[in-house]
């Protein structure tokens, strides 16, 4: 059984996609999903100083080692955001900063992992995707080479919708 993590970064179009990618995998043999919403766990912003803080005091705040448990415990993460100056969006960028200083390993949450990165943007996304791909890799995820982008022109059409999760699926189980 692969635990699959579907991240929101937000709770609007972007969590329909999840609960929509959700809907379809959940037919799918030996996978469990779960979605959240980084919204929800209303981390603090990442500085130096605020880390230096929690660990002098012995108070980190219970959502970072929640969301950290999260990531580190799945096998797969579906992460849907939107694009946001050209980029990836604070609250993704947060999060991972979190969660590498959170673990042993910087890489813990991320290392070996399937990704699969979709957007819900205004545009087409493409330069979230991308940057957020390098990351990713960087991380040592294994990230999949095709991605679902919904813009606010353009819903995914229902045949590439099936058709990237379906060989998502075929690649999770590859190896
Ligand atoms: C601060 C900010 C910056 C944005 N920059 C971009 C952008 O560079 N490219 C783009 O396609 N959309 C951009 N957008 C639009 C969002 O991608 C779009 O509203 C998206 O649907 C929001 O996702 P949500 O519905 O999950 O909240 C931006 C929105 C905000 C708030």
């Amino acid at each position: 059984m692969k635990k699959v993590l579907i991240i929101s970064s937000t709770r609007n179009s972007n969590l329909d996609l999840s609960k929509d990618i959700k809907n379809y995998l959940m037919d799918k043999d030996e996978l469990e999903t779960e979605v959240i919403a980084l919204e929800d766990f209303e981390l603090p912003l990442y500085t130096p100083t605020l880390e230096e803080q929690f660990k002098s005091t012995e108070s980190f705040p219970k959502n970072i080692s929640k969301i950290k448990d999260l990531i580190c415990s799945s096998d797969v993460m579906i992460w849907c955001s939107p694009e946001y100056n050209g980029g990836i969006s604070p609250i993704v960028t947060n999060t991972i900063a979190w969660i590498s200083r959170a673990t042993d390993d910087w890489k813990e949450g991320f290392k070996d992992k399937h990704c699969l990165i979709c957007t819900s943007s205004g545009g087409n996304g493409k330069n979230f995707i991308k940057g957020f791909e390098m990351q990713l890799k960087y991380l040592g995820s294994n990230v999949f080479d095709r991605s679902l982008i919904k813009t606010k022109a353009k819903n995914i059409e229902e045949f590439e919708f099936t058709s990237v999760l379906t060989d998502f699926y075929k690649n999770i189980f590859s190896e």
